[in-house]
């Protein structure tokens, strides 16, 4: 076997070794003494080969264990990694285990995730082709001009011109229609949602799928019910290891239920009768409805799926078709599972005349989707489709709690794949100070911004420098949770101590000073220049009481000869922060 150590767990006369590979994890047992202390000194990572005998084991995960091992270092690895994923479960809260990204996605639980998202992927291909008879596509993602309309998408410089980062690939299998009558793809999409959601990522994958030729658009709803069940009962034949890994069960959807289909008024009736909350007059369901909605499935049906038909034309894209009953209404569907919404479809406009219409009455310019708009003047017939969410559809069907455990490395408001934005962007004395004087600016906040003698690191020093009463400093302190590893910022005045049994309290763990080296390196910051503008570092910032109580707050602004003088309540208005008592003299 070749692989990485996960673990070395010593007792003496029998030593265990787990090693990981890409079929999960394996134990060897290891007896000999000299084999049991070299191996101790190796850290996870470590690239080992062995070679030993096989026999039935009881308590071995596999039932199987190895036993006489010879054993090969082929990589040594001796620093500790900063994630423990070679635990069962990680124990560091979701941001941390994102910073920690790359060498997380090696715990099991993690890896399991994943595993069933690529047998999704497998189950859906498997499904189109097989069974729906749909021809793969590879649509463009930089693309002319935006595919769903609105303003949640990204312009790129494209050569001195702008681009779009494709919303979908919308566009492009409605002409594939027109080529193949049954298209389906697995597309990326971005988008520039400024939210801040558990449901929501700027960039995702989403599977495409467009069909022509129908009697009734309701056909659409049979092709998406059919691939559910289809993806269902693949991952529950393939993949219950993982599932067994997860201690999860997936979402109830049994092939002799058919997935209830309500309309839209019909959905908003039944939230109004269920919870005794009126929003009949919205144009769209609330989160809550969503949720609700999905209980009432579960209930009434035995599923935890609801199709939500006939929506409001307000609330859907240009090309929907209009119901021939209804003008206000358009042949819509929405995919509720589980509380969450993971598809939208339905049939779309197909002459030219209605298409152009659809286009103006959203107020965009069919001038910039003259390559769309030849299709109908050469003829579409009737025909639509849905595009499902990839990580929406891990995340309801694993009953995941944050769409970003879903996704290998998300990107969102705060993110770019995985890594966090906000701390490379505001990196370095002079970037954070500029970014604090422009918010001081912005909000019309008095301070004054001082020149003076590099201030030295002892607070008294630094209070003479700036020629300000000692009292009236904040200082700003960087700790590190010794279980977490995560970094907090704590402000108080000056000529007090930091209480680190206030701290442990406040923030649920015992913490230490952060090394002044690791300051330095991950936030580009002197110890002595730190504002305490935690935010901007991405940390989790605490403010002691005792600075309020102060006239004035006066502290370095990101670099040693330079400082900021203004109101203490000004700066705890403006610093998304907590209030405690932090401080004792
Ligand atoms: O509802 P959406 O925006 O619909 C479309 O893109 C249409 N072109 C679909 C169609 O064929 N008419 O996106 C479809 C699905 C959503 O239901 C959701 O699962 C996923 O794509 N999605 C997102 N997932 C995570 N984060 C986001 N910001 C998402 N935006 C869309
Ligand atoms: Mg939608």
């Amino acid at each position: 076997m070749r692989g990485w150590l996960n673990s070395f767990r010593a007792f003496g006369k029998l030593n265990f070794l787990i090693l990981r590979d890409r079929a999960g994890l394996a134990q060897i047992v290891v007896e000999d003494k000299e084999e049991a202390k070299r191996l101790s000194e190796l850290q996870p990572g470590s690239i080992l080969r062995i070679e030993g005998k096989s026999v039935a084991s009881k308590q071995a995960g596999l039932g199987v264990e190895v036993i006489e091992p010879k054993i090969e270092v082929e990589v040594a690895i001796t620093t500790p990694p900063a994630v423990e994923y070679y635990k069962p479960e990680i124990p560091s809260d979701l941001d941390f285990i994102l910073d920690h990204r790359s060498i997380s996605l090696r715990n099991q639980k993690l890896q399991a995730v994943f595993n069933i998202q690529a047998e999704m992927v497998h189950a859906y291909r498997l499904y189109m082709h097989d069974v729906v008879d749909a021809r793969e596509y590879f649509g463009p993602n930089i693309i002319g001009a935006s595919s769903e309309g609105g303003a949640e998408f990204f312009n790129v410089d494209y050569f001195g011109y702008t681009a779009t980062l494709a919303q979908s690939s919308q566009l492009y299998k409605q002409i594939m229609v027109g080529v193949n009558e049954r298209v389906f793809a697995l597309m990326p999409f971005f988008r520039a949602e400024p939210s801040h959601t558990p449901r929501h990522l700027a960039e995702g994958k989403q599977f495409e799928f467009e069909m022509g030729f129908f009697e009734h658009w309701h056909e659409v709803l049979d092709v998406q019910e059919g691939c559910i069940k289809a993806i269902l009962r693949h991952l529950e034949k393939h993949c219950k290891r993982e599932l067994e890994v997860l201690g999860s069960k997936l979402v109830l959807c049994p092939d002799d239920v058919s997935i209830p289909r309500v309309t839209f008024k019909e959905a908003q009736e039944i939230f109004f009768k269920q919870t005794g909350i009126d929003e009949r007059a919205e144009p769209d369901l609330s989160p809550a409805a969503e949720r609700e909605l999905c209980k009432y499935a579960h209930e009434n049906h035995g599923t935890d799926l609801i199709i939500v038909t006939d929506w409001k034309k307000e609330k859907r894209p240009f090309y929907s078709f209009v119901s021939e009953e209804d003008p206000e209404l358009t042949n819509t569907f929405d995919l509720l599972c589980a509380g969450t919404e993971i598809t939208s479809g339905g049939q779309r406009c197909h002459t030219y005349e209605t298409m152009v219409e659809g286009i103006r009455g959203k107020g965009m310019d069919p001038e910039n989707f003259t390559d769309y708009l030849t299709i109908f003047q050469f003829g579409m017939p009737p025909h639509g489709g849905f595009g499902m969410g990839l990580e929406r559809l891990t995340m309801t069907f694993l009953g995941l709690k944050n769409i970003r455990e879903a996704s290998l490395f998300p990107s969102d408001p705060k993110r770019i794949a995985g890594n966090r934005i906000k701390a490379r962007i505001v990196f370095g004395g002079e970037n954070i100070r500029n970014e604090i004087v422009r918010i001081l600016n912005q909000n019309d906040v008095e301070f004054e911004h001082r020149e003076h003698e590099p201030t030295p690191v002892t607070s008294e020093g630094a209070a003479k420098a700036r020629g300000i009463a000692l009292e009236d400093g904040v200082k700003a302190i960087i700790l590190r949770g010794k279980k977490t590893k995560k970094n907090y910022q704590f402000n108080i005045s000056a000529h007090l101590k930091v209480d680190m049994k206030a701290v442990t309290q406040a923030v649920g763990e015992k913490c230490e000073f952060e090394d002044p080296a690791v300051i330095e390196e991950r936030f580009g910051l002197q110890v002595g220049a730190v504002p305490p503008f935690g935010p901007l570092l991405n940390l989790e910032t605490f403010f002691d009481e005792g600075v309020l109580q102060r006239p004035f707050s006066a502290f370095n602004c990101g670099l040693r000869t330079e400082s900021i003088i203004m109101k203490p309540q000004d700066l705890v208005r403006l610093v998304d922060s907590q209030t405690g008592k932090f401080s004792k003299e």
